[in-house]
């Protein structure tokens, strides 16, 4: 997974959680782009979705990570650009399977729902885990 190259970005409702991500990447020389936020300040979430999913679509970073207070502003938002699969996750299982199923190529995540051990507990297994292919990608082909 080091070789992997992330965008990340979150509003002022996913700022600390996105710093923590961010330390955990560094942790483990994991190439990103952080698109902003950059200060506690309010923002508009959708900016920040945008920014993140233009990187990923356009191949400049393979995966993206998101954090708004629920991650459901940024799930919808990245939804909107063709080509995102984002996934909202607030447990291991689901990051996990949407890798392997549905190939999932953005994780939003919720600062005011889940804690941060969990939130880092999610970024690691959906960065570990690969798309299983096969059926799954018949599937996957169709939302394209
Ligand atoms: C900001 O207050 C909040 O609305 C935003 O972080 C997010 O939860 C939206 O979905």
């Amino acid at each position: 997974m080091e070789h992997l190259k992330i965008a990340i970005g979150s509003d002022h409702g996913g700022f600390k959680y996105k710093q923590k991500i961010i330390e955990y990447l560094e942790s483990r020389n994991i190439e990103y782009k952080d698109v902003g936020t950059y200060t506690p300040e309010a923002c508009d979430y959708p900016v920040i979705a945008r920014d993140v999913a233009e990187l990923v679509v356009s191949g400049q970073s393979d995966r993206g990570i998101l954090v708004c207070g629920t991650g459901i502003g940024m799930s919808i938002a990245a939804n909107k650009i063709r080509g995102v699969r984002a996934a909202l996750c607030g447990d291991t299982y689901s990051a996990r399977v949407s890798r392997a199923h549905n190939n999932a190529n953005i994780l939003c995540l919720g600062e005011r729902v889940i804690g941060e051990h969990l939130a880092l507990d999610i970024v690691d297994v959906w960065l570990k885990t690969g798309f299983e292919g096969g059926r799954h990608k018949r599937r996957v082909d169709i939302i394209e």
